[in-house]
Protein backbone atom coordinates (compact mmCIF):
# COMPACT_ATOMS: atom_id res chain seq x y z
CA UNK A 1 0.00 0.00 0.00
CA UNK A 2 1.21 3.50 -0.43
CA UNK A 3 2.43 4.96 2.30
CA UNK A 4 -0.45 7.23 4.46
CA UNK A 5 0.00 10.73 6.63
CA UNK A 6 -1.22 8.45 9.64
CA UNK A 7 1.54 5.70 9.24
CA UNK A 8 3.98 7.99 10.36
CA UNK A 9 1.85 10.11 13.00
CA UNK A 10 1.59 10.32 16.70
CA UNK A 11 -1.85 10.72 17.89
CA UNK A 12 -2.41 12.67 20.91
CA UNK A 13 -6.08 11.33 22.95
CA UNK A 14 -7.73 14.40 24.48
CA UNK A 15 -10.01 14.12 27.31
CA UNK A 16 -11.81 16.97 26.92
CA UNK A 17 -13.51 17.39 29.91
CA UNK A 18 -10.61 17.35 31.90
CA UNK A 19 -7.89 19.29 29.83
CA UNK A 20 -8.38 22.53 30.57
CA UNK A 21 -11.30 25.07 31.92
CA UNK A 22 -11.59 28.73 30.50
CA UNK A 23 -14.56 29.45 31.91
CA UNK A 24 -14.27 28.63 35.64
CA UNK A 25 -17.14 26.03 35.71
CA UNK A 26 -15.12 23.42 36.35
CA UNK A 27 -15.80 21.21 33.24
CA UNK A 28 -12.60 21.77 30.33
CA UNK A 29 -13.50 23.13 27.27
CA UNK A 30 -13.10 23.57 23.47
CA UNK A 31 -11.29 27.54 23.98
CA UNK A 32 -8.91 25.43 26.96
CA UNK A 33 -7.88 23.03 23.96
CA UNK A 34 -7.20 25.87 21.64
CA UNK A 35 -5.31 27.66 24.47
CA UNK A 36 -3.36 25.08 24.93
CA UNK A 37 -2.58 24.28 20.98
CA UNK A 38 0.79 25.20 21.33
CA UNK A 39 1.95 22.91 24.05
CA UNK A 40 0.52 19.87 22.15
CA UNK A 41 2.62 21.68 19.00
CA UNK A 42 5.99 21.84 21.16
CA UNK A 43 5.35 18.03 22.37
CA UNK A 44 4.97 17.46 18.61
CA UNK A 45 1.99 15.45 18.20
CA UNK A 46 0.64 15.33 14.38
CA UNK A 47 -3.55 14.58 15.69
CA UNK A 48 -5.73 14.76 18.40
CA UNK A 49 -8.18 12.22 19.14
CA UNK A 50 -11.22 13.78 21.05
CA UNK A 51 -13.25 11.26 22.96
CA UNK A 52 -16.85 12.41 22.83
CA UNK A 53 -17.69 16.12 22.75
CA UNK A 54 -21.03 16.37 21.49
CA UNK A 55 -24.57 16.84 23.31
CA UNK A 56 -25.06 14.07 25.76
CA UNK A 57 -26.43 14.33 29.64
CA UNK A 58 -23.22 12.51 30.16
CA UNK A 59 -24.23 9.38 31.72
CA UNK A 60 -20.88 7.76 30.10
CA UNK A 61 -19.32 11.22 29.83
CA UNK A 62 -19.81 11.70 26.66
CA UNK A 63 -20.54 7.70 25.14
CA UNK A 64 -23.84 8.57 25.23
CA UNK A 65 -24.62 10.66 22.33
CA UNK A 66 -28.27 12.80 22.38
CA UNK A 67 -27.16 14.86 19.06
CA UNK A 68 -24.56 13.81 16.73
CA UNK A 69 -24.47 16.62 15.07
CA UNK A 70 -23.97 19.30 17.69
CA UNK A 71 -21.12 20.05 20.58
CA UNK A 72 -21.82 19.74 24.39
CA UNK A 73 -22.56 23.45 25.29
CA UNK A 74 -20.17 22.45 28.30
CA UNK A 75 -17.57 22.22 25.98
CA UNK A 76 -18.31 25.27 23.61
CA UNK A 77 -20.59 25.89 20.90
CA UNK A 78 -20.22 24.50 16.94
CA UNK A 79 -18.23 27.83 16.13
CA UNK A 80 -15.48 27.29 18.77
CA UNK A 81 -14.80 23.99 17.08
CA UNK A 82 -14.43 25.34 14.20
CA UNK A 83 -12.13 27.77 15.32
CA UNK A 84 -10.46 24.64 17.11
CA UNK A 85 -10.38 23.30 14.07
CA UNK A 86 -8.40 25.60 11.90
CA UNK A 87 -6.55 26.94 14.83
CA UNK A 88 -5.24 23.37 14.84
CA UNK A 89 -4.64 22.82 11.22
CA UNK A 90 -2.82 25.82 11.18
CA UNK A 91 -0.39 24.13 13.56
CA UNK A 92 -0.47 20.67 11.41
CA UNK A 93 -2.52 19.10 14.14
CA UNK A 94 -5.71 16.73 12.75
CA UNK A 95 -8.29 16.34 14.34
CA UNK A 96 -10.19 12.65 15.09
CA UNK A 97 -13.46 12.30 16.57
CA UNK A 98 -14.68 9.92 18.23
CA UNK A 99 -17.71 8.04 16.90
CA UNK A 100 -20.06 6.22 19.13
CA UNK A 101 -22.44 4.21 16.70
CA UNK A 102 -23.12 1.61 18.78
CA UNK A 103 -25.62 2.75 20.86
CA UNK A 104 -26.87 6.45 21.25
CA UNK A 105 -28.05 8.38 24.42
CA UNK A 106 -32.03 7.72 25.34
CA UNK A 107 -31.84 11.86 25.36
CA UNK A 108 -31.70 11.26 21.59
CA UNK A 109 -34.23 12.18 19.82
CA UNK A 110 -34.68 9.31 17.95
CA UNK A 111 -35.04 7.44 20.87
CA UNK A 112 -37.52 10.24 21.91
CA UNK A 113 -39.99 9.20 18.82
CA UNK A 114 -38.80 5.53 19.51
CA UNK A 115 -40.44 4.88 22.79
CA UNK A 116 -42.82 6.90 22.36
CA UNK A 117 -45.39 3.87 19.99
CA UNK A 118 -44.81 0.39 18.36
CA UNK A 119 -45.91 2.29 14.89
CA UNK A 120 -43.34 5.33 15.22
CA UNK A 121 -41.34 5.59 11.99
CA UNK A 122 -38.15 5.53 14.67
CA UNK A 123 -39.41 2.44 16.31
CA UNK A 124 -36.99 0.23 14.56
CA UNK A 125 -33.83 2.66 15.21
CA UNK A 126 -33.66 0.49 18.45
CA UNK A 127 -34.01 -3.19 19.58
CA UNK A 128 -37.24 -3.25 20.76
CA UNK A 129 -38.26 -7.04 22.10
CA UNK A 130 -41.63 -8.14 23.83
CA UNK A 131 -41.22 -9.93 27.11
CA UNK A 132 -41.22 -13.52 27.44
CA UNK A 133 -44.54 -15.22 28.69
CA UNK A 134 -43.87 -14.54 32.61
CA UNK A 135 -43.27 -11.02 31.62
CA UNK A 136 -39.10 -11.33 32.13
CA UNK A 137 -36.61 -10.33 29.55
CA UNK A 138 -35.99 -11.55 26.45
CA UNK A 139 -32.91 -13.29 27.20
CA UNK A 140 -30.40 -13.52 30.26
CA UNK A 141 -27.58 -10.79 28.62
CA UNK A 142 -26.04 -8.48 31.69
CA UNK A 143 -25.09 -4.82 30.79
CA UNK A 144 -21.84 -4.19 31.40
CA UNK A 145 -21.85 -1.04 33.92
CA UNK A 146 -23.60 -3.89 36.44
CA UNK A 147 -26.40 -1.32 36.23
CA UNK A 148 -30.22 -1.68 37.43
CA UNK A 149 -31.07 -5.16 38.12
CA UNK A 150 -27.83 -6.67 35.92
CA UNK A 151 -29.99 -6.85 32.41
CA UNK A 152 -29.21 -5.65 29.35
CA UNK A 153 -32.82 -5.41 28.10
CA UNK A 154 -35.11 -2.26 30.06
CA UNK A 155 -38.74 -2.65 30.46
CA UNK A 156 -40.65 0.44 28.84
CA UNK A 157 -43.71 1.01 30.25
CA UNK A 158 -45.34 3.22 27.00
CA UNK A 159 -45.74 0.27 24.36
CA UNK A 160 -44.89 -2.58 27.08
CA UNK A 161 -41.93 -4.06 25.40
CA UNK A 162 -37.89 -4.10 26.76
CA UNK A 163 -34.64 -2.59 24.47
CA UNK A 164 -32.02 -3.59 24.70
CA UNK A 165 -28.90 -2.12 25.96
CA UNK A 166 -25.46 -3.21 26.42
CA UNK A 167 -23.79 -0.42 28.58
CA UNK A 168 -26.14 2.11 31.15
CA UNK A 169 -30.08 1.92 30.48
CA UNK A 170 -29.83 5.26 29.23
CA UNK A 171 -27.57 3.91 26.48
CA UNK A 172 -30.30 1.95 23.94
CA UNK A 173 -28.25 -0.03 21.00
CA UNK A 174 -29.11 1.15 17.49
CA UNK A 175 -30.35 -1.04 14.82
CA UNK A 176 -27.96 -1.33 12.27
CA UNK A 177 -30.41 -3.71 10.82
CA UNK A 178 -32.26 -0.81 9.57
CA UNK A 179 -31.42 1.01 6.72
CA UNK A 180 -32.87 4.42 7.23
CA UNK A 181 -31.39 4.55 10.54
CA UNK A 182 -27.66 3.45 8.51
CA UNK A 183 -28.67 6.39 5.80
CA UNK A 184 -28.50 8.74 8.95
CA UNK A 185 -25.72 8.01 10.07
CA UNK A 186 -23.65 7.95 6.55
CA UNK A 187 -25.11 11.82 6.36
CA UNK A 188 -23.95 12.90 9.76
CA UNK A 189 -20.60 11.29 9.07
CA UNK A 190 -20.07 13.03 5.48
CA UNK A 191 -21.36 15.79 7.04
CA UNK A 192 -17.90 15.60 9.98
CA UNK A 193 -15.73 14.99 7.02
CA UNK A 194 -17.04 17.73 4.96
CA UNK A 195 -16.20 19.97 7.67
CA UNK A 196 -12.60 19.24 7.67
CA UNK A 197 -12.52 16.55 10.24
CA UNK A 198 -9.63 14.23 9.68
CA UNK A 199 -10.89 10.79 10.29
CA UNK A 200 -12.79 9.28 13.66
CA UNK A 201 -12.21 6.59 16.45
CA UNK A 202 -14.94 4.12 16.13
CA UNK A 203 -16.10 2.95 19.48
CA UNK A 204 -16.94 -0.65 20.24
CA UNK A 205 -17.61 -1.12 16.79
CA UNK A 206 -16.95 -4.95 16.67
CA UNK A 207 -20.71 -5.18 18.48
CA UNK A 208 -22.78 -2.93 16.06
CA UNK A 209 -23.81 -6.68 14.65
CA UNK A 210 -26.30 -8.56 16.97
CA UNK A 211 -26.23 -11.94 17.74
CA UNK A 212 -29.19 -13.27 15.02
CA UNK A 213 -32.66 -14.19 17.69
CA UNK A 214 -30.73 -12.87 21.06
CA UNK A 215 -30.05 -16.39 22.50
CA UNK A 216 -29.15 -16.95 25.72
CA UNK A 217 -25.80 -16.47 26.60
CA UNK A 218 -23.61 -19.36 28.24
CA UNK A 219 -20.64 -18.12 30.04
CA UNK A 220 -19.68 -15.39 32.21
CA UNK A 221 -23.09 -15.76 34.03
CA UNK A 222 -23.18 -13.24 37.39
CA UNK A 223 -24.37 -14.20 40.81
CA UNK A 224 -26.72 -12.40 40.07
CA UNK A 225 -27.92 -14.72 36.97
CA UNK A 226 -27.39 -12.10 34.34
CA UNK A 227 -24.64 -12.74 31.22
CA UNK A 228 -21.71 -10.88 29.96
CA UNK A 229 -19.80 -12.68 27.76
CA UNK A 230 -18.46 -10.10 25.73
CA UNK A 231 -17.02 -13.16 22.76
CA UNK A 232 -20.84 -13.23 22.19
CA UNK A 233 -21.19 -10.20 21.83
CA UNK A 234 -18.43 -9.36 19.13
CA UNK A 235 -17.37 -9.68 15.58
CA UNK A 236 -20.59 -11.67 14.24
CA UNK A 237 -20.88 -12.10 11.10
CA UNK A 238 -22.12 -9.49 9.33
CA UNK A 239 -19.99 -6.66 10.91
CA UNK A 240 -17.63 -6.60 8.12
CA UNK A 241 -20.87 -5.54 5.60
CA UNK A 242 -21.98 -2.64 8.17
CA UNK A 243 -18.32 -1.32 8.34
CA UNK A 244 -18.11 -1.36 4.80
CA UNK A 245 -20.87 0.20 4.43
CA UNK A 246 -19.50 3.07 6.51
CA UNK A 247 -16.63 3.09 4.05
CA UNK A 248 -18.48 2.84 0.79
CA UNK A 249 -21.20 5.48 1.91
CA UNK A 250 -18.36 8.08 3.27
CA UNK A 251 -14.48 7.22 4.13
CA UNK A 252 -13.00 6.55 1.07
CA UNK A 253 -13.95 9.80 -0.58
CA UNK A 254 -11.68 11.30 1.86
CA UNK A 255 -8.15 11.70 2.90
CA UNK A 256 -8.96 10.24 6.85
CA UNK A 257 -7.64 8.06 9.42
CA UNK A 258 -9.80 5.10 10.55
CA UNK A 259 -9.10 3.71 13.88
CA UNK A 260 -11.72 0.67 15.15
CA UNK A 261 -11.89 -0.07 18.80
CA UNK A 262 -12.14 -3.75 19.00
CA UNK A 263 -12.36 -5.80 22.14
CA UNK A 264 -12.04 -9.18 21.66
CA UNK A 265 -10.06 -8.93 18.84
CA UNK A 266 -7.20 -11.22 17.95
CA UNK A 267 -4.31 -10.81 14.77
CA UNK A 268 -6.29 -13.07 13.22
CA UNK A 269 -9.33 -10.98 13.77
CA UNK A 270 -8.37 -7.96 13.32
CA UNK A 271 -7.08 -8.49 9.67
CA UNK A 272 -10.30 -8.50 8.58
CA UNK A 273 -11.25 -5.44 9.49
CA UNK A 274 -7.81 -3.54 8.87
CA UNK A 275 -6.45 -5.07 5.99
CA UNK A 276 -6.60 -2.26 3.35
CA UNK A 277 -7.81 -4.36 0.40
CA UNK A 278 -11.34 -4.44 2.08
CA UNK A 279 -12.35 -1.51 2.52
CA UNK A 280 -13.82 -1.16 6.20
CA UNK A 281 -11.17 0.43 8.50
CA UNK A 282 -7.14 1.36 8.61
CA UNK A 283 -6.31 0.13 12.16
CA UNK A 284 -7.78 -1.53 15.26
CA UNK A 285 -7.43 -0.95 18.62
CA UNK A 286 -6.62 -3.81 20.93
CA UNK A 287 -6.87 -4.99 24.34
CA UNK A 288 -4.21 -7.68 24.95
CA UNK A 289 -1.76 -5.05 26.65
CA UNK A 290 -4.11 -2.36 28.01
CA UNK A 291 -7.09 -4.59 28.89
CA UNK A 292 -5.25 -6.75 31.45
CA UNK A 293 -6.33 -4.32 33.99
CA UNK A 294 -5.90 -6.88 37.40
CA UNK A 295 -2.57 -8.06 36.66
CA UNK A 296 -0.36 -5.70 33.89
CA UNK A 297 0.76 -7.37 31.28
CA UNK A 298 4.74 -8.95 32.09
CA UNK A 299 7.57 -7.79 29.79
CA UNK A 300 7.55 -11.22 28.58
CA UNK A 301 3.82 -11.17 27.42
CA UNK A 302 4.42 -7.63 25.67
CA UNK A 303 7.00 -8.76 23.74
CA UNK A 304 5.11 -11.67 22.38
CA UNK A 305 2.06 -10.01 22.09
CA UNK A 306 4.29 -7.21 20.20
CA UNK A 307 5.24 -9.77 18.00
CA UNK A 308 1.93 -11.55 17.28
CA UNK A 309 0.53 -8.22 16.11
CA UNK A 310 3.27 -6.80 14.02
CA UNK A 311 1.91 -9.29 11.47
CA UNK A 312 -0.60 -7.66 10.75
CA UNK A 313 2.34 -5.30 8.95
CA UNK A 314 3.31 -7.83 6.07
CA UNK A 315 -0.41 -8.92 5.58
CA UNK A 316 -1.64 -4.90 4.14
CA UNK A 317 -3.09 -4.22 7.85
CA UNK A 318 -2.10 -1.53 10.01
CA UNK A 319 -1.73 -1.59 14.02
CA UNK A 320 -2.49 1.14 16.87
CA UNK A 321 0.12 1.31 19.70
CA UNK A 322 -0.65 2.41 23.09
CA UNK A 323 -0.62 1.50 27.04
CA UNK A 324 -3.14 3.39 28.33
CA UNK A 325 -6.39 5.23 27.60
CA UNK A 326 -9.70 6.76 29.47
CA UNK A 327 -11.14 3.39 30.47
CA UNK A 328 -7.78 2.21 32.63
CA UNK A 329 -5.35 2.97 35.22
CA UNK A 330 -2.19 4.85 34.69
CA UNK A 331 0.44 3.83 32.79
CA UNK A 332 3.17 4.54 35.09
CA UNK A 333 1.32 3.27 38.20
CA UNK A 334 0.07 0.08 36.18
CA UNK A 335 3.32 -0.74 34.44
CA UNK A 336 6.01 1.16 35.91
CA UNK A 337 7.23 2.74 39.48
CA UNK A 338 4.92 5.70 40.31
CA UNK A 339 7.00 6.21 43.33
CA UNK A 340 10.49 6.37 43.09
CA UNK A 341 11.14 5.73 39.51
CA UNK A 342 8.14 7.95 38.27
CA UNK A 343 9.75 10.07 35.84
CA UNK A 344 12.50 7.57 35.23
CA UNK A 345 9.89 4.45 34.34
CA UNK A 346 7.69 7.04 32.34
CA UNK A 347 10.27 8.11 29.82
CA UNK A 348 10.85 4.29 29.62
CA UNK A 349 7.11 3.66 28.68
CA UNK A 350 7.34 6.37 26.05
CA UNK A 351 10.27 4.90 24.53
CA UNK A 352 8.44 1.65 24.16
CA UNK A 353 4.87 3.19 23.24
CA UNK A 354 6.92 5.36 20.54
CA UNK A 355 9.05 2.55 19.18
CA UNK A 356 7.28 -0.15 18.11
CA UNK A 357 5.71 -0.78 14.93
CA UNK A 358 1.96 1.02 14.06
CA UNK A 359 0.69 3.84 14.91
CA UNK A 360 1.05 5.84 18.61
CA UNK A 361 -1.55 7.00 20.81
CA UNK A 362 -0.87 8.89 23.51
CA UNK A 363 -3.20 9.48 26.50
CA UNK A 364 -3.46 12.69 27.94
CA UNK A 365 -1.42 13.31 31.04
CA UNK A 366 1.48 10.48 30.49
CA UNK A 367 3.69 13.52 29.14
CA UNK A 368 3.86 14.51 32.62
CA UNK A 369 4.34 11.01 34.35
CA UNK A 370 0.52 11.66 35.98
CA UNK A 371 -0.32 8.65 38.07
CA UNK A 372 -3.16 6.93 39.18
CA UNK A 373 -5.53 8.75 41.67
CA UNK A 374 -6.92 6.47 44.53
CA UNK A 375 -9.92 8.62 45.98
CA UNK A 376 -10.74 7.99 50.13
CA UNK A 377 -14.21 7.41 49.41
CA UNK A 378 -16.43 5.79 47.01
CA UNK A 379 -18.23 8.93 46.74
CA UNK A 380 -15.50 10.54 44.57
CA UNK A 381 -15.63 8.33 42.07
CA UNK A 382 -17.78 8.82 38.89
CA UNK A 383 -17.24 6.20 36.58
CA UNK A 384 -20.17 3.55 35.97
CA UNK A 385 -17.93 0.74 35.83
CA UNK A 386 -16.63 2.01 39.62
CA UNK A 387 -19.73 2.52 41.10
CA UNK A 388 -21.60 -0.55 39.15
CA UNK A 389 -19.12 -3.13 40.67
CA UNK A 390 -18.48 -1.40 44.29
CA UNK A 391 -22.71 -1.13 44.65
CA UNK A 392 -22.47 -5.23 43.18
CA UNK A 393 -19.85 -6.36 45.44
CA UNK A 394 -20.62 -4.95 48.20
CA UNK A 395 -24.18 -5.87 47.84
CA UNK A 396 -23.26 -9.62 47.92
CA UNK A 397 -22.10 -9.29 51.39
CA UNK A 398 -18.11 -8.14 50.53
CA UNK A 399 -16.27 -5.76 52.66
CA UNK A 400 -16.68 -2.32 51.46
CA UNK A 401 -13.55 -1.25 52.09
CA UNK A 402 -11.75 -4.69 50.42
CA UNK A 403 -13.79 -3.72 47.30
CA UNK A 404 -12.82 0.29 47.02
CA UNK A 405 -9.10 -0.92 47.39
CA UNK A 406 -9.89 -3.56 44.27
CA UNK A 407 -12.33 -0.95 42.43
CA UNK A 408 -9.50 1.70 43.03
CA UNK A 409 -7.01 0.02 40.96
CA UNK A 410 -8.77 -0.71 38.19
CA UNK A 411 -11.08 2.49 38.44
CA UNK A 412 -11.07 4.75 34.90
CA UNK A 413 -11.21 7.79 36.99
CA UNK A 414 -7.46 7.20 37.09
CA UNK A 415 -7.64 8.43 33.65
CA UNK A 416 -9.36 11.00 34.00
CA UNK A 417 -8.54 12.96 36.58
CA UNK A 418 -8.28 17.34 35.41
CA UNK A 419 -5.12 17.70 33.74
CA UNK A 420 -2.38 19.29 36.45
CA UNK A 421 -1.12 21.90 34.68
CA UNK A 422 0.80 23.63 37.97
CA UNK A 423 0.91 23.79 41.69
CA UNK A 424 -1.94 26.05 42.02
CA UNK A 425 -5.49 25.28 43.54
CA UNK A 426 -7.07 22.41 41.18
CA UNK A 427 -3.87 22.00 39.54
CA UNK A 428 -4.44 24.90 37.87
CA UNK A 429 -7.08 23.40 35.50
CA UNK A 430 -10.22 25.35 36.95
CA UNK A 431 -10.46 28.59 39.20
CA UNK A 432 -13.81 27.03 40.49
CA UNK A 433 -14.77 23.10 41.50
CA UNK A 434 -13.80 20.89 39.27
CA UNK A 435 -16.30 17.98 38.14
CA UNK A 436 -13.58 14.90 39.08
CA UNK A 437 -11.22 16.10 42.28
CA UNK A 438 -7.82 16.43 41.16
CA UNK A 439 -4.90 13.93 41.74
CA UNK A 440 -3.75 14.83 45.30
CA UNK A 441 0.01 14.60 43.80
CA UNK A 442 -0.51 17.72 41.91
CA UNK A 443 1.51 19.87 43.53
CA UNK A 444 4.80 17.51 42.91
CA UNK A 445 3.42 16.55 39.52
CA UNK A 446 1.80 19.34 37.55
CA UNK A 447 3.57 20.41 33.32
CA UNK A 448 4.88 23.64 35.14
CA UNK A 449 7.17 21.91 37.29
CA UNK A 450 7.89 19.10 34.94
CA UNK A 451 8.57 21.15 31.99
CA UNK A 452 11.03 23.48 33.82
CA UNK A 453 13.18 20.53 35.67
CA UNK A 454 16.13 19.48 34.58
CA UNK A 455 14.95 15.62 33.80
CA UNK A 456 11.75 17.04 32.64
CA UNK A 457 8.97 14.16 31.18
CA UNK A 458 7.86 16.24 28.88
CA UNK A 459 11.06 17.57 27.18
CA UNK A 460 12.03 13.63 27.18
CA UNK A 461 8.55 13.27 24.90
CA UNK A 462 8.96 15.93 22.69
CA UNK A 463 12.49 15.20 22.20
CA UNK A 464 11.69 11.49 21.57
CA UNK A 465 8.78 12.20 19.04
CA UNK A 466 11.01 14.54 16.80
CA UNK A 467 14.09 11.80 16.99
CA UNK A 468 11.26 9.15 16.01
CA UNK A 469 10.07 11.51 12.81
CA UNK A 470 13.70 11.79 11.56
CA UNK A 471 14.44 8.08 11.31
CA UNK A 472 12.14 5.92 8.63
CA UNK A 473 12.82 2.71 10.54
CA UNK A 474 10.16 3.20 13.44
CA UNK A 475 7.54 3.43 10.72
CA UNK A 476 9.60 1.31 7.96
CA UNK A 477 11.19 -1.21 9.90
CA UNK A 478 10.94 -4.67 10.99
CA UNK A 479 10.84 -5.66 14.61
CA UNK A 480 13.30 -7.75 15.97
CA UNK A 481 13.24 -9.02 19.93
CA UNK A 482 16.23 -10.36 21.78
CA UNK A 483 16.29 -12.01 25.12
CA UNK A 484 12.55 -12.49 24.42
CA UNK A 485 11.17 -14.94 27.17
CA UNK A 486 13.33 -12.25 29.29
CA UNK A 487 11.21 -11.41 32.31
CA UNK A 488 12.73 -7.83 33.28
CA UNK A 489 13.91 -6.13 29.73
CA UNK A 490 12.44 -5.33 26.18
CA UNK A 491 15.14 -5.57 24.26
CA UNK A 492 14.76 -4.81 20.55
CA UNK A 493 15.43 -3.22 16.84
CA UNK A 494 14.08 -2.04 14.14
CA UNK A 495 15.53 -2.44 10.77
CA UNK A 496 14.88 -1.06 7.18
CA UNK A 497 17.04 -0.60 4.37
CA UNK A 498 18.21 2.89 5.56
CA UNK A 499 19.55 2.35 9.15
CA UNK A 500 18.75 -0.12 12.14
CA UNK A 501 17.90 1.18 15.94
CA UNK A 502 18.18 -1.06 18.49
CA UNK A 503 16.20 -0.36 21.88
CA UNK A 504 17.22 -1.11 25.02
CA UNK A 505 15.38 -1.46 28.06
CA UNK A 506 14.73 -2.01 31.78
CA UNK A 507 11.28 -2.72 33.03
CA UNK A 508 12.30 -3.15 36.81
CA UNK A 509 13.74 -2.12 40.00
CA UNK A 510 16.65 -3.61 39.61
CA UNK A 511 19.50 -3.64 37.48
CA UNK A 512 19.56 -6.14 34.15
CA UNK A 513 21.79 -8.17 32.99
CA UNK A 514 21.68 -8.72 29.18
CA UNK A 515 23.39 -10.47 26.43
CA UNK A 516 23.02 -9.26 22.83
CA UNK A 517 23.65 -11.08 19.61
CA UNK A 518 27.23 -10.65 18.18
CA UNK A 519 25.77 -9.29 14.88
CA UNK A 520 24.03 -6.44 17.12
CA UNK A 521 27.84 -6.09 19.05
CA UNK A 522 29.68 -6.15 15.32
CA UNK A 523 28.04 -2.72 14.66
CA UNK A 524 29.39 0.48 15.63
CA UNK A 525 26.60 2.19 17.20
CA UNK A 526 25.94 5.53 18.67
CA UNK A 527 23.71 6.61 21.79
CA UNK A 528 21.00 8.78 20.40
CA UNK A 529 18.20 9.25 23.32
CA UNK A 530 18.31 7.68 26.92
CA UNK A 531 16.48 8.46 30.11
CA UNK A 532 19.87 8.15 32.00
CA UNK A 533 19.57 12.08 32.44
CA UNK A 534 22.78 13.46 33.58
CA UNK A 535 25.12 10.87 32.66
CA UNK A 536 27.88 10.97 30.14
CA UNK A 537 26.64 9.05 27.06
CA UNK A 538 27.61 4.97 27.11
CA UNK A 539 30.72 4.35 24.55
CA UNK A 540 30.19 0.85 24.61
CA UNK A 541 26.92 -1.22 24.14
CA UNK A 542 25.82 -1.78 27.92
CA UNK A 543 26.17 -5.02 29.93
CA UNK A 544 23.77 -4.51 32.37
CA UNK A 545 20.97 -1.80 32.44
CA UNK A 546 20.35 0.68 35.20
CA UNK A 547 16.55 0.13 36.93
CA UNK A 548 13.95 1.71 34.52
CA UNK A 549 16.58 2.67 31.71
CA UNK A 550 15.27 2.89 28.25
CA UNK A 551 18.26 3.59 25.72
CA UNK A 552 17.86 4.20 22.09
CA UNK A 553 20.88 3.73 19.77
CA UNK A 554 21.46 4.23 15.52
CA UNK A 555 23.52 1.77 14.56
CA UNK A 556 25.92 1.94 11.36
CA UNK A 557 28.63 -0.27 9.92
C1 LIG B 1 -15.76 2.39 24.83
C2 LIG B 1 -15.28 3.66 25.45
C3 LIG B 1 -15.78 3.71 26.86
C4 LIG B 1 -17.28 3.68 26.86
C5 LIG B 1 -17.82 2.51 26.03
C6 LIG B 1 -19.27 2.68 25.71
O1 LIG B 1 -15.24 1.25 25.42
O2 LIG B 1 -13.88 3.74 25.36
O3 LIG B 1 -15.29 4.83 27.55
O4 LIG B 1 -17.77 3.54 28.15
O5 LIG B 1 -17.16 2.38 24.81
O6 LIG B 1 -19.47 3.68 24.76
CA1 LIG C 1 -15.46 25.12 31.13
Amino acid sequence: MEKRWWQSAVIYELYCKSFYDTNGDGIGDLPGVIEKLPVLAELGIDAIWFTPIYVSPQTDNGYDVADYEAIDPRYGTMEDFKRLLEAAHGHGIRILMDLVLNHSSDEHRWFQESRKSKDSPYRDYYIWRAPKADGSEPNNMGNYFFEGKGSAWEFDETTGEYYLHYYSKKMPDLNWEYAPLREEIYRMVRNWLDMGVDGFRLDVIGQIKKPAGFPDETRRIMPNGYAVDRSARNHIPGVHELIHGLYENAFRYYDIMTVGELSGSTPEIAIDYVNHDRGELDMNIHFEIAGRKEVPTTPRQYKAIEKRWSSLLSKNGWIVQYLTNHDGPRQVSCFGNDTVYRKKSAKLLAVLNLSMPGTPFLFQGEEIGMTNVYYDSIDDYNDPYTLGRYRMEVSEGKDPEKVLKDVAWVSRDNARTPYQWSGKENAGFTTGTPWLKVNRRYPEINYEADRSSEDSVFRFYSRLIAFRKAHPAFVDGDLNFYMEDDEQTVLFSRKCARETILVLANCSDEPAPITLPEEVKAHVFTEAVTNREGKEPRTELPETLEPWEATIFTLSF
